[in-house]
């Protein structure tokens, strides 16, 4: 039988229970976490948001208490009222917080029961994710995830602060709205009142913060929900969340002043010290030294081995020797069998006309002076695993050879970035053994939802401002120069005469912000000028027509008075799973998508019915 809550109220919190409070009459609520029955005493953990306190139930000094206390089960919803004593001091858990007190209770309401779910709250890891998932619920109640969402709102407030005291002013825009032009797939969303027309969800609120920007809003910054139909990976969900913000006439050191102010106090939300400024790298240093544009600075970077072989060496090796010679460290993996280094070979991205080399002893046979020198150019010490990675002479791609004065070339950045992923890749795999990312459990060791994490930030987070990237990519498979941003990037002043001309040559002013190898946002100084918007938007390939028809309405706001203006984005998801050390984003977003972009809890999505259809003047040609 349950009972009702009747005129009871909550006075505490269990976890704010302390040996001070001795003494005091209290009412708790809250679920059962664990009961353990020893006869005449039965103990209850009695657990809520802010921790757990022990609940004694003495069948001497309450019958029906103790009764009650023989048929709950974990996971009941109790309120339990009595008085705060202390515990006998052999009784004392110095691993609870609330351990050198318990309840002598008076009283236990049973207000709920529960069915049994697939797994219990109180236990620390669950291993099937799906289940999980479809009992987020339960799954939500566990410390961890108490955890993460406590240190997610901490995170959004602190930045919510920090940017309103920046002068900058927290603005909505639309949801359902036209397509935007991040170049992920768009989720669209039928019109009844239209019969064949849709409205499509954000991808990002890019252009309408532009349009606020003209409207002279001057700062803008919004904790903007973000859609786009692509592919799940750990670090991106169909659903995320971005802190987007606008400023009118900044230059770049502007946007990263303001940037540097909220994440050192987001990280300083979660009891970590970050030093600003962040370092700045550009893209092409960023590619020679870590082979990818996201780096990871806890690693060591790449290094330039090319003076280690002769033009003799290079050509017995088949090595190109127009393109890069480059070595990767792991530190402290140890002695590698040749079926361990072999185990590694499909981590290598073989597909970017690149080589490597792992075998040092057969290399030091033939080219004793080249292993030498690469020891000492790498700084190699014994434990380090070292890699050669350099240009496939026999493996020909299509690829640009152009080259600006200064810059790299496809073919070079080709190269670098199969040594970064293989550098990545191979952290990752070897993390137990080098420690670098060990960071991790060291978060989650320390983290304390009431005192904040006590880590010493700077040695655990390394951001990183990668700026001078190239306004074009080239596309392998379609063999055409394509944006490497959205089209509103403005490409460097001094760089304009080429864009057509040289568009490898042409600079984008624009930086994103890395950290621990992953990107955390990316912005970019705007085109406030139609006449350069419609430049761009000819080199890009889009035709007039076609720029009218996605971007009409910005394309018109530009000539009403736009001002320079510029600004950025960073995932708030992503800053979370950072803090959080979560492996996933699925960790610190409340009711995601599995990687087969389902809810599994809400079942979505679904079929609808019939009418539904109709209504929206909608019929589904389903191939089965
Ligand atoms: P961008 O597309 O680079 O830029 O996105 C900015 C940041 O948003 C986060 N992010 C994601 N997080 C989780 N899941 C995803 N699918 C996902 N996609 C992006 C990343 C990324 O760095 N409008 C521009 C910003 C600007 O120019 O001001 C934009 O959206 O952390």
């Amino acid at each position: 039988m349950l009972d009702f809550l009747g005129s009871l109220e909550r006075t505490h919190m269990c976890g704010e229970l302390r040996a001070a409070h001795a003494g005091q009459q209290v009412v708790l609520m809250g679920w059962v976490n664990r009961r353990r029955d020893h006869g005449n005493l039965i103990f209850l953990d009695l657990r809520d948001r802010s921790g757990i306190a022990q609940v004694v139930l003495d069948a001497e000094l309450t019958p029906e208490g103790h009764a009650k206390g023989e048929m709950v089960r974990p996971e009941y919803v109790v309120a339990a009222v009595g008085k705060v004593r202390l515990r006998d001091k052999d009784a004392i858990n110095p691993k609870m917080e609330t351990g050198e007190i318990e309840i002598e209770t008076t009283e236990l309401r049973v207000l709920n029961d529960t069915k049994l779910a697939p797994f219990s709250p109180a236990e620390d890891a669950i291993q099937n994710e799906e289940v999980r998932l479809k009992y987020r619920y339960v799954d939500l109640r566990r410390a961890e995830m108490q955890r993460n969402f406590w240190l997610r709102h901490e995170i959004t407030h602190a930045v919510r602060e920090s940017l309103s005291g920046q002068g900058f002013l927290e603005i909505e825009t639309p949801i359902l709205t036209k397509s935007t032009p991040e170049g992920a797939r768009d989720f669209l969303v039928p019109s009844r009142v239209h019969p064949g027309e849709f409205y499509a969800l954000p991808q990002s609120p890019q252009i309408f913060k532009q349009i606020l920007m003209i409207s002279g809003f001057d700062r803008y910054f919004q904790i903007a929900r973000c859609f786009r139909d692509e592919d799940q990976r750990a670090d991106r969900q169909l659903e995320f969340t971005q802190i987007d913000l606008e400023m009118s006439f900044p230059r770049r050191e502007h946007v990263f002043g303001v940037v540097e102010k909220f994440c050192a106090a987001a990280w300083a939300a979660a009891g970590v010290t970050l030093p600003t400024p962040f370092p700045r790298i550009t893209y092409d240093d960023s590619m020679r030294q870590f082979g990818t544009d996201k780096p990871d600075m806890r690693l060591p970077g790449l290094t330039d081995v090319r003076p280690a072989f002769t033009d003799e060496n290079l050509a017995a090796l088949q090595i190109d020797p127009a393109l890069p010679v480059v070595a990767l460290r792991i530190p402290n993996v140890g002695e590698l069998s040749r079926k361990e280094r072999e185990d590694n070979h499909p981590l290598f991205d073989l597909k970017k006309g690149a080589k490597f080399i792992d075998d040092f002893k057969r290399l030091a046979k033939g080219f004793p002076e080249s292993v030498e020198k690469i020891r000492e150019l790498t700084g190699a010490a014994e434990g380090d695993f070292v890699i050669v990675v350099a240009g496939d002479p026999t493996h020909h791609i299509k690829a640009s050879d152009t080259k600006f004065e200064g810059r790299l070339s496809e073919r070079e950045i080709n190269v670098y970035a199969a040594a970064g992923n293989f550098r990545t890749e191979l952290a990752k795999k070897y993390a137990d053994r080098h420690g670098a990312f060990k960071v991790t459990d060291e978060i989650v060791a320390n983290a304390d939802p009431k005192s904040g994490m006590k880590l010493d930030g700077a040695k655990a987070f390394h951001p990183v401002w990668i700026v001078d990237f190239p306004m074009f990519e080239f596309d392998l498979p379609s063999g055409k120069w394509v944006p490497a941003h959205h089209p509103f990037t403005a490409p460097y002043e001094a760089d304009m005469a080429n864009l057509v001309s040289d568009p490898a040559s042409v600079r984008a002013d624009c930086y994103d912000l890395a950290m621990n190898g992953l990107e955390l946002g990316s912005g970019s100084i705007r085109i406030h000028r139609k006449d350069v918007q419609q430049q761009i938007f000819a080199s890009l390939g889009i035709s007039e027509e076609e720029a009218k028809n996605r971007f009409g309405f910005f394309l018109d706001a530009l000539e009403y008075g736009t001002p320079p203006h510029g600004g950025i984005a960073l995932g708030l998801d992503r800053i979370v799973m950072l803090l959080t050390g979560a492996p996933s984003l699925r960790e610190v977003i409340t009711f995601p998508k599995t990687a087969k972009a389902i809810d599994l809890m809400a079942d979505a999505p679904t079929t609808v019915t019939e009418q539904q259809l109709r209504e929206l003047h909608i019929r589904v040609a389903l191939k089965s």
